[in-house]
């Protein structure tokens, strides 16, 4: 019967299980509403690991902060690379980007290496800051100094300059613009750029359902927003534009060299990287000016940093001046904007660190017991339990834009449970062999744009008491939620 049901049995020394109420699907119902609420209490009555039937699925979720480097240094019974190419062949309509499965020899992880950090994070540094000005201070969307307020959803606000910069940062701009049309094409390069985000949202929408293994077909529009998404990203396309980021050229040559993707499977790979670029960053970004705007103090302390660093590199912030810069060690030593984008994505963060188990074995946690796993079982880190465990983080639901900040202005990395320090504390960036490879140019780029902002523009709440959008929950897993609801701002700009 317990077959027949779909039920999985608890053998000796398996974790406790929850196979749900329904067949299928589990426990997926109860874990979808709030995932936080319903593994804080399965904590509570199993213990540090426990087994949750998730649509067909078991998955072991390990909760003690302390065993978790024996699912992170990746053991040679764990594997990360069936789920994570599986989700992105499932997303992005693309053949699979698995060496194994013959459709290419990239190695995928060094080529993220490669165009995203060290040397080459300069460069996409440099343009940055280059695009964020250009959106942020072009005449159609800057006024002239003065009385009169410019109003915005903080969303709204973020999603357009955040995407128009990075979307131009990686992707580059349009080539051999001649100086008498540079204007109107650069309208249209305008209008391209804010059409790909109403497709990318679109298509971000049903992201959740399309990981969750259903197919595109059932949904019409967001299937032709990512078409439509691919279309522009097909070679042909790209060849007309320059400053394009080593990330992308880089992979333009190894998709054409190493690969038998056809040119439509090729252009949906690189829809998959603006993906990865934009959907965590976007609210990320979001929730970071918003919880600044609603703290005078945040606010205070966030553009006493700013000043400092403009009055000791000698720069005046003017508009229709030159750009300002700044170095890569100026943007590594922002202690204050650091511990602002942490906190931020401390209190927005939800992504699941997911392994999945290539034969039976014996799971050891740091307290010396341990747990038969069987092969294909899925481990899970739900680090949204760190974040939010008031041992660790007094008061966790309480902002506190110094909460990454030491007695002495600097860095905070010492965090502790039960009086041991943690090793693993944040982990908004996933872990181990899977960690965001982008992870430095997100904070940097998030960084520039406050820097910015806060140099160029005063900015208020509409409302001064404000209270904080509910997360919204269907994106759980993914990475940063989204607010469930825009909050209005105003801004205008500074007088020089
Ligand atoms: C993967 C978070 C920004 C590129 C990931 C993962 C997370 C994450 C949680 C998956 C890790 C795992 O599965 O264990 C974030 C957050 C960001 C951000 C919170 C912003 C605040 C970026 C940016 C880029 C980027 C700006 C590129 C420009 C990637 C790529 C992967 C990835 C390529 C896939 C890596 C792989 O499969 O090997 N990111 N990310 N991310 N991210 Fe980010």
């Amino acid at each position: 019967l317990w077959l027949a049901v779909g039920i999985r049995r608890r053998h000796p020394g398996e974790p406790p299980i929850e196979n749900g109420l329904i067949p299928y699907l589990g426990c997926a119902l109860q874990f979808g509403a709030n995932p936080l609420e319903f593994l804080q209490s399965r904590q509570k009555k199993h213990g540090h690991i426990f087994t949750c039937k998730i649509a067909g699925e078991y998955v072991h979720f390990l909760c003690d902060p302390f065993s978790y480097h024996t699912v992170i240094r990746q053991g040679r019974h764990l594997d990360w690379k069936k789920f994570h190419f599986e989700a992105s062949v499932k997303a992005f309509g693309h053949d699979s980007m698995d060496p194994n499965h013959g459709y290419t020899t990239e190695n995928l992880h060094q080529t993220f290496l490669k165009t995203l950090q060290g040397d080459a994070l300069l460069s996409l540094i440099e343009n940055m800051m280059k695009n964020l000005q250009d959106v942020l201070l072009q005449p159609s969307s800057s006024p002239t100094p003065s009385e009169d307020w410019e109003v915005d959803g903080i969303f709204a606000f973020c999603y357009k300059v955040m995407f128009e910069s990075g979307y131009l940062t990686l992707f580059g701009n349009e080539l051999n613009v001649q100086e008498d049309q540079r204007q109107a094409r650069q309208e249209a390069q305008k209008a391209l750029v804010l059409n790909a985000l109403e497709n990318f949202k679109e298509f971000d929408k049903i992201f959740p359902a399309l990981v969750a293994g259903l197919p595109i077909h059932v949904f019409m529009s967001g299937h032709s927003a990512r078409e439509k998404l691919a279309k522009t990203m097909m070679a042909e396309e790209l060849s007309k534009r320059e400053n394009m980021s080593d990330l992308i050229s880089l992979r333009m040559v190894l998709n054409d060299t190493l690969s038998t993707f056809n040119d439509l499977g090729k252009a949906r790979t690189h829809v998959a990287l603006l993906w990865a670029s934009q959907a965590n960053t976007l609210p990320a970004t979001f929730w970071t000016l918003f919880y600044i705007i609603r703290s005078p103090e945040a606010m205070k302390a966030a553009t006493k940093e700013v000043e400092n660093i403009l009055e000791s590199s000698g720069q005046r912030p003017d508009p229709h001046g030159p750009h300002l810069t700044l170095t890569r060690e100026q943007l590594d030593n922002l202690p204050v904007l650091d511990s602002i984008i942490k906190e931020a994505m401390r209190l927005s963060s939800a992504s699941l660190n997911v392994r999945v188990a290539k034969e039976n074995f014996l799971l050891h946690l740091d307290n010396k017991e341990s747990y038969h796993i069987r092969k294909d079982d899925i481990i899970a880190l739900y680090p949204q339990m760190l974040h939010f465990d008031p041992e660790i983080y007094e008061d966790p639901l309480t902002y506190k834009y110094d909460r990454y900040l030491d007695e002495n202005g600097q860095e905070k990395t010492n965090f502790y449970r039960g009086g041991r320090k943690l090793r693993y504390y944040y982990m908004p960036f996933g872990s181990g062999v899977t960690k965001c490879p982008g992870r430095f140019f997100a904070i940097h780029e998030i960084k520039q744009f406050l820097f910015l902002l806060l140099a160029h523009f005063h900015m208020e709440p509409l409302d001064s008491q404000v209270s904080v959008p509910p997360l919204d929950q269907s994106r759980v897993g993914l990475g940063i939620l989204q607010p469930t609801y825009d909050v209005d701002f105003r801004y205008r700009l500074k007088a020089q």
